[in-house]
């Protein structure tokens, strides 16, 4: 591949963005060249923030003729590196692409551009009593574009589903510079492969996302949220299946070691007053149109709580106290990351072995010397580790850790369950994808990459592994 951009090429780049949206100084480089993965950074060569799908047809037709890596770029909020311009090249930035086309209250759709905040979005349609479900915590600086990139989920996933739900259709530039649309914008489609949802979490290595139709729905008015303090982290774990069992799909089931909620209540300034013998919390919330039916929920789901070793559970009874719990969580990954070098594995596993993987992954940080701060949609079976560096040594850090995180990764894939629940697969995870993927799978999704991407030029050296 070609690194080296002399200046006809970016003649030619500049030609087709304006000399205003083409950078080469080292600082935009820079802020380009991170996301939230670990403390990485890889400037691409150039940065180009072009404003239509034809100026980036135009931009990938130059880099396949000159063969240069592209690296689509959102909001830069990914937890496994995938806008990380690992091979330099093309920073491509989706930053102008942040208009909300068109909200149809008929259908209940939006067409949407890949540069819209998430949480922008959502209040947008909130705004015409309309709801878009996924939240993830990150929400206040992703991009649309990158959920539906890296599939994401959040919060409020146990009930309404992740990013791959809500989207219908998607007008797409391919690596050749074709540019496409992968389906229909209608609720059902059985008519052929279906290309939308393969581009839906392939993470910008087969195609760039330049346009984005959503199914939405209407929205809810009410909620509850409870907070419930667990005497016992594996309990808290062991009750998240049993409410499902008792027939309550709550809208949020969120679950937090006692070093998550401590770190970030200092992290964001909240106070708690949590009992020292506290071991982690539940967080749950119930919604719905009907009062009546949320607290019959509610009430059905402290019984079934009752079962286990809690404290009194704290009913968020203003907007200003649940805003605070959901301030609290969603800080949860930057607070850790405030406190030690981390590593942060997004693992999911059936929700009923929530409790063998949290045990396990205990005991395999106890054999490998390393401390982990657990937490996350716990009624997804979705489970963040971070791993936290705190004292160990660089050494241990560099050869002890990957050892674990592969145990970890056995243990997750031999309970059923995955190596990414949300964040992708990226730079950071491909070379575990061997423990989720036989070599016959591996290749059938190497075929996919070049029928997509024959010289290999868009996103290089994510998703699949190095050896492949
Ligand atoms: C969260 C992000 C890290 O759940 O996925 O907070
Ligand atoms: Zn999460």
């Amino acid at each position: 591949m070609n690194t080296n951009l002399n200046p006809e090429i970016i003649d030619q780049l500049e030609a087709i963005v304006g000399a205003s949206f083409l950078f080469l100084d080292e600082e935009t480089r820079r802020n380009y060249g991170h996301d939230e993965t670990e403390d990485y950074n890889f400037p691409p060569s150039v940065v180009l923030k072009p404003g239509t799908a034809q100026e980036i047809a135009s931009i990938m037709r130059i880099a396949n003729q000159y063969e240069i890596p592209v690296t689509p770029i959102g909001g830069r909020t990914g937890l496994s590196g995938g806008a990380l311009s690992i091979h330099q090249g093309i920073g491509l930035s989706m930053d102008r692409f942040n208009k909300i086309i068109h909200i149809d209250e008929q259908n209940l759709q939006v067409m949407v551009e890949p540069g819209v905040i998430t949480q922008v979005l959502r209040e947008t349609v909130a705004e015409k009593g309309l709801f878009y479900p996924p939240d993830p915590s990150s929400q206040g600086s992703c991009f649309i574009g990158g959920n539906v990139a890296e599939n994401a989920g959040g919060a409020r996933a146990v009930k309404y589903g992740v990013t791959k739900d809500y989207v219908l259709n998607l007008e797409v530039v391919l690596p050749n510079g074709e540019i496409i649309w992968t389906g229909a914008n209608t609720l059902k489609n059985s008519t052929g492969y279906n290309l939308t949802q393969l581009m839906v979490g392939s993470e910008g290595t087969l195609g760039i996302i330049t346009k984005i139709v959503m199914k939405l729905l209407p929205a809810n008015q009410y909620n509850i949220l409870m907070l419930v303090p667990f005497f016992n982290a594996g309990q808290a774990c062991e009750a998240v299946a049993k409410i499902f069992k008792a027939g309550i799909v709550p809208s949020a089931l969120e679950f937090m070691e006692r070093d998550a909620i401590d770190w970030t209540a200092r992290y964001v300034d909240v106070s708690l007053d949590i009992k020292d013998a506290v071991q982690a919390h539940l967080l749950i919330e119930v919604d719905g149109n009907y009062p009546d039916v949320l607290f019959s929920e509610a009430e059905k789901i402290t019984q079934v709580l009752e079962a286990f070793e809690i404290d009194e559970i704290l009913f968020a009874d203003t907007e200003d106290q649940k805003n605070a719990l959901w301030k609290l969580r969603r800080a949860v990954g930057e607070a850790v990351k405030s406190n030690s070098i981390y590593k942060e594995e997004d693992t999911v596993v059936p929700r009923y072995e929530l409790p063998t993987l949290l045990n396990g992954i205990k005991t395999i940080g106890a054999k490998y010397g390393f401390k982990s701060v657990c937490y996350g949609h716990a009624g997804d079976g979705n489970l963040h580790v971070n791993i936290v560096k705190g004292d160990m040594s660089d050494e241990a850090w560099k050869t002890e850790v990957p050892k674990g995180i592969r145990e970890i990764f056995e243990l997750t894939v031999g309970l059923k369950g995955t190596l990414s629940g949300e964040h992708g697969i990226g730079y950071v995870q491909k070379n575990y994808m061997d423990i989720a993927f036989d070599p016959t799978q591996l290749q059938l999704m190497k075929g996919i990459k070049q029928i997509f991407d024959p010289k290999g030029i868009l996103n290089p050296g994510k998703v699949l592994p190095d050896h492949l």
